[in-house]
């Protein structure tokens, strides 16, 4: 007697290779919408499934669980995992991985691209020069601050916060500052010769603030009206971890005051809508959340996440598991 395959579900439209290396081990519904799965759609879609490869955009929680109770398998090809419940997986058994390491440098010079296009206003400036504004030279024409030599203050020291400061120490001689909740060891302090600052202190000192903690309850607003008041008046911040840590409605109105000088932004509250005051002010760079999107880095990240799902449900190994505890 033949054993009937298990069924996987890939929820967003992928890379068909992935599919393809799936189908060699289940059966596979592959998702093609652009738009994501509403709740109620996922968990339909997901009876009879054990496993699921999702992004970081699908929200796995109790609810969901409950009502897929042969789901097994949850892999996620995001590094941020705010959208899936670990706890309530675990309690029901479901092994949850997401997909670490193989986004830390595409994602790093993106957020230094963004930090560097904020202290240049290459974005304010080209928009200007597109609808014919460029007249003349003129000596403070869109002058913004250097990044060479500045103090970089980094707000989450993963590996990240860890790639962008390599850049800024080693490649644009910055003096690097940073908050985390743990501080790093000596040895990899001294790597780019980084200094440990409570949060303020670190507002109060840098030119350029590059934000990378992961979105929990205790990140929620992180940086707010009262902490965008610390920082500089020439200072740029940059956001690349996930929308509210930063107070979008409070970062527009310290823009729009020019109480800072400018931001760079790929991550915002309620995505993919933008605050309504962020797309009234010129000083922002917005990216719709690509900080991760090279195509190499894209095909590795879903490839992780299937080599999760058909370790975990082969009785394999799953490489990079958030609740290893469910796999023994
Ligand atoms: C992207 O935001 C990710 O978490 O991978």
């Amino acid at each position: 007697m033949t054993q009937e395959r298990q069924r996987v579900l890939v929820a967003r439209r992928l890379f068909p290779e992935i599919s393809q290396r799936l189908a060699q081990h289940f059966e596979v519904d592959a998702y093609q919408e652009p738009e994501p799965l509403a709740p109620e759609a996922l968990a339909e879609r997901l009876q009879g499934c054990a496993g699921v490869l999702i992004t970081g955009t699908e929200r796995i929680d109790a609810a969901l669980l409950a009502a897929c109770p042969q789901l097994r398998a949850v892999c996620s090809m995001a590094v941020g995992y705010n959208n899936i419940d670990v706890s309530a997986c675990t309690a029901r058994r479901v092994l949850a991985t997401n997909a670490p390491g193989v986004l830390t440098e595409t994602t790093a010079d993106f957020g230094f691209a963004l930090m560097m296009a904020a202290a240049r206003r290459i974005s304010e400036s080209e928009h200007w020069l597109r609808a014919g504004q460029w007249k003349q030279w003129s000596y403070d024409l869109f002058a913004g601050s250097d990044v060479y030599g500045a103090t970089l203050g980094i707000v989450g020291m993963g590996r990240i916060g860890q790639a962008i400061a390599r850049r800024g120490a080693l490649g644009f001689d910055m003096k690097v500052a940073y908050h985390n909740r743990s501080r790093l060891s000596g040895a990899d302090e001294a790597v780019v010769g980084a200094q440990y600052l409570a949060l303020h202190d670190l507002l109060r000192v840098a030119d350029h603030l590059v934000i990378v903690v992961p979105y929990t309850p205790q990140t929620h607003h992180l940086i707010g009206a009262a902490e965008l008041a610390l920082m500089k008046p020439t200072a740029t911040l940059t956001n690349i971890a996930r929308g509210g840590v930063v107070d979008d409605a409070a970062l527009a109105q310290a823009l729009h005051e020019r109480r800072i000088a400018a931001a760079g932004l790929d991550v915002f509250e309620g995505e993919p809508r933008v605050h309504p005051g962020l797309l009234a002010v010129p000083n922002v760079v917005l990216t719709p959340h690509i900080a991760s999107a090279s195509l190499p880095t894209r095909r590795a990240m879903a490839d992780l996440a299937a080599s999760n799902l058909i370790a975990a449900l082969t009785g394999g190994r799953p490489p990079t598991p958030l609740n290893p505890e469910v796999v023994a």
